[in-house]
């Protein structure tokens, strides 16, 4: 399988610095500001549509309250994901996986569509699939599905997908010492191990040593959440493959300003 060729930026939950997360309108403008690459996280609603969201609740990001899970999806329907960013933003939808991949077709923008622990977070991978794999224009090029939990990456494994995967490690809470030498190794194994081609780590607590040592034992490594364009940049130069940014004017000089896509808008 060849590997997907990553960005040296990806405009994280669409770029959320500029536009509400992880909605239509994130999508349009990290593409306006020149991203070629989105990431956005994905959950179940409760009758089993894939849906566009980080948290687990709408509490924060919509004018819903609960657990994402308990809503149906026309109930997320009803919900408003754009006023608690600003007016302007007022009545953005919740997007669907199929909305938002419709969206991303459009702007030409490649997808990192990472899926969010939850109960059902198997279940969310056979929807997942079965959304990209009901859509000719998603080829392996262009897509990367990642996730922090196990259980997903595993399943992903059993489907035999094309697609190329990528295990999330966040430093705070992973199992492995910290400082220790081996901990790269550690981590590049578990990668191998799970299928993923990808490293994503959490950019606090990363060592550039640290960070060349597993560059040095995978395909690519992502680093998350960067905003300040002197770190990405000395991230890029100790191994990084690419950074999620939500800053995409601070990281400007690293977008490709979309020369070439995917196709659509071009
Ligand atoms: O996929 C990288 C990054 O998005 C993981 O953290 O919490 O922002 O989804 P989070
Ligand atoms: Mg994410």
């Amino acid at each position: 399988m060849s590997t997907t060729e990553l960005p040296q930026v990806l405009a994280h939950r669409g770029g959320a610095r500029h536009a509400p997360e992880n909605t239509l309108a994130a999508f349009r403008e990290g593409r306006r500001r020149g991203a070629s690459w989105v990431e956005f996280d994905v959950a179940l609603s409760a009758d089993g549509i894939c849906v566009v969201m980080h948290d687990d609740t709408l509490d924060r990001t919509t004018d819903l309250l609960g657990n994402v899970w308990d809503q149906s999806y026309a109930g997320l329907r009803e919900a408003d994901a754009g006023s608690w960013f600003s007016e302007e933003h007022a009545g953005e939808l919740v997007p669907s996986l199929g909305l938002a991949l419709t969206e991303c077709d459009s702007l030409g923008l490649g997808v990192n569509i990472e899926i969010k622990t939850t109960e059902r977070a198997t279940a969310t991978v056979s929807a997942v699939l079965a959304v990209l794999e009901g859509d000719a224009a998603w080829d392996t090029n262009r897509v990367l599905i990642s996730s922090f939990d196990v259980r997903v990456l595993l399943a992903l494994q059993a489907s035999e997908t094309k697609f190329t995967t990528g295990l999330l490690i966040d430093l705070a809470d992973d199992s492995e010492p910290p400082g220790g030498p081996n901990r790269s190794a550690a981590w590049a194994a578990r990668a191998q191990r799970l299928g993923a081609r990808v490293l994503g780590i959490s950019n606090r607590g990363l060592s550039l040593d640290e960070l060349r040592r597993t560059a040095d034992q995978l395909d690519q490594v992502l680093v998350f959440t960067v905003n300040e364009l002197e770190r990405a940049q000395a991230l890029l130069a100790a191994g990084a493959t690419g950074v999620f940014s939500d800053d995409l004017d601070a990281l400007g000089s690293l977008l490709p300003k979309h020369v070439g896509g995917f196709g659509g808008m071009g």
